[in-house]
């Protein structure tokens, strides 16, 4: 059968990193603090020539030189993103026009920290219909231009990036145990538009004209999280036919430390194999699963063969998971 194969991998950060002490410098905040609640060291945040997009195309670079792809041979790009350059045009297109892209289909997905699960979702469907070959699908954002930088319960937890990976139809085995069963085996999306005042943007073209800051109930979302995560993580490995012992590594939505600890025994999964780059990284929303992903494919942690699940939440709410075998 056709499946989506993750051939190539890539991530980019902004050139500025901060840590904790410095942020302490203009923030009414302490290490301390954000190391105990969440588990931050560090983030990075985009100077004035970094965008979503050009961080985004970095990141892709990276993924077609590790995939062996042309960037010409690309017909798909799919973009998570809460943050685009501009309102329009979609920032996918902005990722085409900078890698040379003459024609393809491109365009953004918004569903915030779990944009990439969606977008993954919407390019494997496309994928497997045989109407598409070969895809970028990017998480990538720049939530420092939406932060209040008053708010010290929300500022200090974010953090700017990209990750990208190329997505390939090939042939893979059907049964799902089996070694050549390679690519996507499952995803499962969800969302609950009731919960909408959870986690938002207090603007936006179409109601205040401005872009808005990010306000959060963190308690509330924090309870949220760990239900719906460890949920859909067992959904889409039922849906796959698979059990979570099966799994070698869980590559989560870095958010905080504490929602990969609990969500992760939820599901009896040891630590050991949960990916975790929030304390370099931050919270940076759609980016975080394909930054994650990319670290530990390139320190050697994920291999060839690898059984992985993937998993985010974000504002809406909307959550989701994806099984694959890398
Ligand atoms: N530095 C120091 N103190 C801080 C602070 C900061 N950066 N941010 C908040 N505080 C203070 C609060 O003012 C409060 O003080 P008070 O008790 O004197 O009023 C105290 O710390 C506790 O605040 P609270 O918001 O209740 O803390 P918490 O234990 O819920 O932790 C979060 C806050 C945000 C870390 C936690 O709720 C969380 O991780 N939520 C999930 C957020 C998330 O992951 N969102 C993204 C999902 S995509």
């Amino acid at each position: 059968m056709i499946r989506s194969v993750v051939t190539g991998t890539g991530s980019a950060l902004p050139v500025r990193r901060v840590s904790n002490a410095e942020l302490a410098q203009e923030v009414d905040t302490s290490d301390e603090w954000i190391v105990e609640r969440t588990g931050i060291r560090f983030r990075h945040i985009a100077g004035p020539d970094e965008t979503t997009a050009t961080l985004a195309t970095d990141a892709c670079k990276a993924a077609l030189a590790a995939a062996g792809v042309l960037a010409v041979d690309i017909d798909l790009i799919v973009l998570a993103t809460a943050t685009p350059d501009q309102t329009f045009p979609s920032s996918a297109t902005k990722v085409q026009a900078a890698l040379g892209i003459p024609d393809c289909v491109a365009f953004d997905v918004a569903a915030v920290c779990s944009g990439f699960l969606y977008a993954v979702q919407v390019a494997d469907a496309m994928l497997k219909t045989g109407l598409h070959a070969k895809a970028l699908v990017i998480g990538a954002e720049t939530f420092s231009r939406i932060l209040d930088w008053e708010d010290r319960a929300t500022c200090v937890l974010f953090g700017d990036g990209a990750g990208a990976l190329v997505l390939e139809a090939r042939e893979s085995a059907d049964n799902v145990a089996s070694p050549d069963a390679r690519g996507i085996l499952a995803t499962r999306l969800h969302a609950d538009g009731r919960h909408n005042d959870m986690l938002y943007v207090d603007g936006g073209p179409s109601t205040t004209g401005t872009v808005g800051k990010l306000r959060m109930k963190g308690r509330e979302v924090f309870r949220h999280a760990v239900v719906n995560l460890a949920a859909v993580m067992q959904e889409v490995l039922d849906l796959a036919g698979l059990e979570s012992h099966q799994v070698d590594w869980v590559v989560p939505h870095q958010a905080n430390a504490r929602i990969l600890d609990a969500t992760a025994r939820k599901l009896g999964l040891p630590p050991e194999k949960v990916v975790v780059t929030v304390d370099q990284h931050a919270n940076t929303s759609a980016a975080s699963v394909p930054l994650a992903l990319d670290t530990a494919v390139r320190d050697g942690r994920i291999k060839r063969g690898d059984l992985l699940v993937l998993e985010a939440m974000g504002g809406g709410f909307t959550w989701g998971a994806a099984v694959l075998r890398y």
